[in-house]
C-alpha cells in the first residue's frame, strides 16, 4: 500500500518536501535573533514562497520562543507549523503540542542524541535509556497530532547498526518522518547518501516514513551533503534562507531549490517552491537580522548574477546560456547585469551607451570613449552609468569644440 503522509497524503514519488527551519535554527546563531512581529511576517513569506513545513521555533525555550510559535500556528496558513521539543524534556512535548493549537496542520519535532560521543558526555545516558525515550518521545508526540518528527541528533556519527534500531523504535512509536541530522558538519556526501539508503534497505517500516536530511555547513559541505541524502532516498531537506543557522549555518534552502531545479536531469526531483520569490526573501531576511548575505552567495548575492569580464560580457550580449546556467528571472532578479569596469570589453561598452539611450557612435568617437572608460577604469572599482555619461558627453563636447 502506498504511504499516505498525515499531512501531505499520498506524496508523489518525484516530490521533495522542503522544510524550513530560519526561524529555529537559523534563528539560533549569533546575533540573528528575530523579535515576534519579525517571525511573523518571515513565516508569512515562507508559506507565501512554497514552503512545505516552517519550523517555527523550539517552544519550551522561552515564554517569547512559546509565543512566536502559538501566533504563528494561529496566524499562518498554507504551510504545515512545527515546533522543536527534547524527546525526553520534562515539558517540551506538552509545551509544543499547547503552542501549536491553532495551526491548520501542525507537526511535533522531537530529537535526542544517539552518537555515543552524545550519549556518553553530553546525556550521560545509556543506549538502552535512550532507546525508550525515544519510543515515550514519540507515543507521547502522537497524542498532540498525527504528523511526528523524530532527529537523532549527531545522527551522522552514530554506530549504523545503533541508529537501525533507534530509527525502528521511532516508527514503531509513531513517528511519521524521521530525521538524520549531520549535527556538526563533518560528514561527506558520499557518507549521507549511504546512511539513507541504509536505513531505507534495513529498517522495518521505512516504507511508512519519510527520511529527511538536515545539514550543518562547518566545512562548506552542506547543500552537497542534502542533495546526496537525496539520491540516498530521503524525501525532505532541512533548510534555512541565506543557509543561516549555528556556526557556519545551515544548508541555503535558495541553493537547494535552484540546485535541484536546474540539474533536475540528474536528480529527478520538485519542490514546490515559487523559485522567483527567492531573492525577496532573502532580502527580507537579511534586512531583519542585519546581516546582508556576501556578494558571491549563489542565487541571491548581489553578483550572482553580475559580470564583468570582456569574454563573458561579450557571450553574455550573444547568448545568456554561454555563461549562465539559470535565468535571473527564475529566482528573482529583474535581469543580469553587465557590471562596468576595467575587466569590461568594447561589446559592452557599446551596449550600454545604447542602454543610456545614445544613438550609435561612429567608430572612431565609439575607440575614443571607450579607451577613457578604459583610463577610467583603471582608477575606480566600479564605473557608473553617470561616469560613462559624463565621459561621453565630455567626448562630444571636445568633439564640436
Ligand atoms: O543539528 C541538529 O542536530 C538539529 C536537531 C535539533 C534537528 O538542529
Ligand atoms: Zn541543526
Amino acid at each position: 500500500m502506498a504511504f499516505q503522509h498525515p499531512s501531505f497524503g499520498n506524496i508523489s514519488d518525484d516530490r521533495v518536501i522542503i522544510f524550513d527551519t530560519t526561524l529555529r535554527d537559523g534563528e539560533q546563531s549569533p546575533g540573528f535573533s528575530m523579535n515576534l512581529e519579525e517571525k511573523l511576517r518571515m513565516a508569512h513569506a515562507l508559506s507565501n514562497l512554497g514552503v512545505d513545513v516552517i519550523e517555527a521555533g523550539f517552544p519550551v525555550a522561552s515564554k517569547d520562543d512559546f509565543e512566536s510559535v502559538r501566533r504563528i500556528a494561529e496566524e499562518v496558513r498554507g504551510s504545515v507549523i512545527c515546533g522543536l521539543a527534547r524527546s525526553g524534556g520534562k515539558r517540551d512535548i506538552e509545551s509544543c503540542g499547547e503552542a501549536l493549537k491553532g495551526a491548520e496542520r501542525a507537526r511535533i519535532h522531537n530529537f535526542i542524541s544517539t552518537s555515543p560521543l552524545h550519549m556518553k558526555y553530553k546525556l550521560r545516558m545509556e543506549p538502552e535509556t535512550v532507546l525508550e525515550i525515544i519510543a515515550s518521545g514519540n507515543q507521547k508526540a502522537r497524542q498532540y497530532t498525527d504528523d511526528v518528527e523524530w532527529s537523532a541528533e549527531d545522527g551522522s556519527r552514530t554506530e549504523p547498526d545503533f541508529l537501525c534500531r533507534c530509527v525502528e523504535i521511532a516508527i514503531k512509536n509513531g513517528a511519521t518522518t524521521i530525521n538524520i541530522p549531520d549535527t556538526v558538519g563533518f560528514a561527506t556526501p558520499e557518507e549521507m547518501r549511504r546512511i539513507f539508503a541504509m536505513l531505507i534497505e534495513r529498517v522495518p517500516g521505512a516504507d511508512q516514513v519519510i527520511f529527511s536530511s538536515h545539514n550543518h555547513n562547518d566545512l562548506g559541505l552542506a547543500v552537497a551533503n542534502t542533495l546526496a541524502s537525496v539520491e540516498g532516498g530521503a524525501r525532505q531537506i532541512e533548510c534555512t534562507i541565506n543557509g543561516i543557522g549555528e556556526r557556519a549555518g545551515n544548508a541555503a534552502l535558495e541553493e537547494i531549490t535552484m540546485a535541484l531545479r536546474t540539474r533536475h536531469d540528474q536528480y529527478g526531483k520538485v519542490t514546490g517552491i515559487d523559485t522567483p520569490k527567492l531573492l525577496s526573501v532573502s532580502r527580507m531576511l537579511a534586512t531583519i537580522t542585519g546581516f546582508d548575505v556576501q556578494p558571491n552567495k549563489a542565487i541571491v548575492g548581489r553578483n550572482a548574477f553580475a559580470h564583468e569580464s570582456g569574454i563573458h560580457q561579450d557571450g553574455i550580449l550573444k547568448n545568456a546560456a554561454t555563461y549562465e546556467i539559470m535565468t535571473p528571472e527564475s529566482v528573482g532578479w529583474n535581469k543580469t547585469s553587465l557590471v562596468m569596469g576595467k575587466h569590461s570589453g568594447r561589446a559592452a561598452f557599446k551596449d550600454k551607451l545604447a542602454q543610456l539611450g545614445y544613438p550609435p557612435l561612429e567608430d572612431e568617437a565609439l575607440n575614443a570613449a571607450f579607451a577613457r572608460f578604459k583610463d577610467l577604469a583603471d582608477s575606480k572599482k566600479i564605473v557608473f552609468d553617470e561616469d560613462i555619461r559624463a565621459l561621453v558627453d565630455d567626448e562630444s563636447r571636445d568633439h564640436d569644440r
